[in-house]
C-alpha cells in the first residue's frame, strides 16, 4: 500500500512540475501599438519610437530575429549565403523611402494579400499563434522594427 501512495505522490509532483511555467517563457508581450496607413505607407513611426541602424543591421541578420536573409539579399559584409526568393534590398532607400519602408516591414500582405513575408508587426488579433506563450505577440516588437527601417533607410 506504502508504495502505491509513493507511486501517486510521483505522479502528482510530476504533474505540477509538468503544469508550471516551462523555462524561457517570453515576458508578456508589449501593448500592440496601433498604426495608420496613408498611400501605401506608415508615415508615423511604431509608438512613437526612434530607431537605430546599427541595431537594425544585427536584427536583419539574426535568425531568431528579423532573418530577412532567409530570403533577401543584404549588404553585409560577414554573410556569405542568403535567399534569392525575395528582391535583393541593398540600395532599396534609392527607390523606396522611410513609410512605404515601415508598411512593407510591418505587414506586407497591405500590398500583395498573397505576400509570403512575414508581417513582422501585423496585428496580433489577425494571426493565429499555435504555442500559448506567443499569442498576442507581434514577430517583431516596435523597437525592432524601428531600428529595421532606420538601417534599410541607410541602403543608398
Ligand atoms: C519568407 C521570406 C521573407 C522574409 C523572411 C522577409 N521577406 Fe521581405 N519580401 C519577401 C518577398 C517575397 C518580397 C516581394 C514582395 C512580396 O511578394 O510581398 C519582399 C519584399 C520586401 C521589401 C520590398 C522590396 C522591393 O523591392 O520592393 C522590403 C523592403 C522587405 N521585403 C524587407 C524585409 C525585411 C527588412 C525583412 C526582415 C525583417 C524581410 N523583408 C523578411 C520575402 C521575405
Amino acid at each position: 500500500m506504502k508504495i502505491v501512495n509513493t507511486l501517486f505522490l510521483l505522479l502528482f509532483v510530476s504533474l505540477s512540475a509538468s503544469a508550471a511555467e516551462p523555462e524561457g517563457v517570453p515576458p508578456p508581450p508589449e501593448p500592440y501599438c496601433q498604426w495608420e496607413m496613408v498611400n501605401y505607407a506608415i508615415p508615423e513611426p511604431l509608438c512613437g519610437l526612434q530607431g537605430e541602424a546599427a541595431r537594425g543591421e544585427k536584427i536583419v541578420s539574426d535568425a531568431a530575429k528579423g532573418n530577412c536573409l532567409a530570403c533577401h539579399e543584404l549588404p553585409i559584409q560577414s554573410v556569405e549565403a542568403y535567399g534569392t526568393i525575395a528582391p535583393p534590398l541593398s540600395g532599396i532607400a534609392n527607390r523606396l523611402g522611410e513609410a512605404q519602408l515601415r508598411l512593407r516591414v510591418v505587414d506586407s500582405r497591405h500590398l500583395n494579400p498573397n505576400s509570403i513575408m512575414p508581417g513582422f508587426y501585423r496585428d496580433p488579433s489577425l494571426i493565429n499563434r499555435p504555442g500559448k506563450s506567443y499569442v498576442g505577440r507581434t514577430f517583431l516588437a516596435a523597437q525592432d522594427v524601428e531600428d529595421v527601417i532606420a538601417y534599410l533607410v541607410t541602403l543608398k
